[in-house]
């Protein structure tokens, strides 16, 4: 018998249906033919619970939600101290593909924009990992975050390769600035961050990663350590000032749970101690957020009193 988490599940997704503000995302030629009616909503608890309605096994590739992962992984493998000498954690008020670093240190101005996002990419693994073996970390990390092995949408890889010049453009300045190490290739970590970008997921895979933050690092369903109770702080600290791009403040207002977006029209949001959750419609705001993502986060942190404050 379904219990009344699923009515509730599927009134949240009926009340923002016909609302066909926004755009897909038109930079990427796949992404830019997603299907704009797509709908889903999942809701893990730390305890183990996962609900889900409307779309809720259709993938999409994860895009920038990714680098709130990353993000975590790179601090594991070198320490905190070490990625904030190479990645800030203001808020940057620019566009998320933006082609600046912080005056003076030159650094990033935090790891959710391609700028930061691609300097932590280079730090996974630590000094010494190769190409490959990042991939391969950030996939397998990934991959038990949402308790099945995902794979790379390959497709999604190479129309974000064909055209990188933007990325490109930032790996070099990175390189240049000194932020990527002297034996990193840019190219190559370029193409790790897109690759990373392109793994595929669905809106339980996402719900059941923002529920491990939600539960210190420890993911609810296997019960398995992912990412040490350290680095979920400060991940949890910078999705909320930094993960929905330039309305941070609006969303801390509205909503008020740390939270991650990203083009392909996901958002996750994790509440310590609560809850993770994932939404999933492709049209996005001018901020590049899913405009029917956030109507559904701010209506499930009303009606479920998530907010923070
Ligand atoms: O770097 C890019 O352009 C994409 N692969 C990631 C973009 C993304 O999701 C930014 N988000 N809103």
């Amino acid at each position: 018998m379904k219990s009344p988490i699923y009515d509730y599940l599927h009134h949240v997704l009926e009340n923002v249906r016909p609302d066909a503000s926004g755009r897909v995302a038109g930079y990427i030629d796949v992404l830019a033919k997603a299907d704009p009616s797509r709908l889903a909503v999942a809701l893990a608890t730390v305890d183990g619970h996962l609900y889900s309605a409307g779309d809720d096994t259709v993938e999409f590739s994860i895009q920038s939600i990714s680098k709130a992962f990353v993000y975590a992984l790179a601090i594991e493998d070198n320490g905190l101290e070490y990625v904030l000498s190479k990645v800030g954690v203001e808020p940057s008020g620019d566009a998320f593909n933006h082609l600046s670093l912080q005056k003076g240190s030159h650094r990033p101005m935090n790891p959710m924009i391609n700028a930061g996002a691609i300097a932590t990419h280079s730090l996974v693994g630590g000094p010494s990992a190769t190409a490959e073996e990042r991939a391969e970390r950030v996939l397998d990390v990934l991959s038990r975050l949402a308790g099945r092995r995902l794979q790379v949408d390959e497709a999604v890889y190479e129309a974000e390769l064909r055209d990188a010049n933007r990325n490109m453009g930032l790996g070099y300045m990175l390189k240049a600035a000194g932020i990527l190490s002297r034996d990193v290739d840019p190219q190559e970590v370029v193409k790790g961050y897109i690759r990373q970008c392109s793994i595929k997921v669905n809106v339980r895979d996402l719900a059941l990663m923002a529920a491990t933050l939600g539960n210190g690092g420890v993911n609810p369903t296997t019960g398995e350590e992912i990412i040490p109770h350290d680095s979920v702080r400060q991940v949890l600290s910078v999705m909320t000032t930094c993960g929905m791009y330039d309305s941070a403040g609006d969303w801390v207002s509205r909503v008020g749970i740390p939270a991650k977006s990203g083009v392909s029209g996901a958002i996750i949001g994790a509440l310590p101690g609560q809850i993770g959750l994932a939404v999933f419609s492709p049209r996005l705001d001018d901020k590049g957020n899913s405009v029917r993502g956030v109507s559904m986060c701010e209506k499930l942190s009303t009606d479920m009193g998530l907010h923070m404050m």
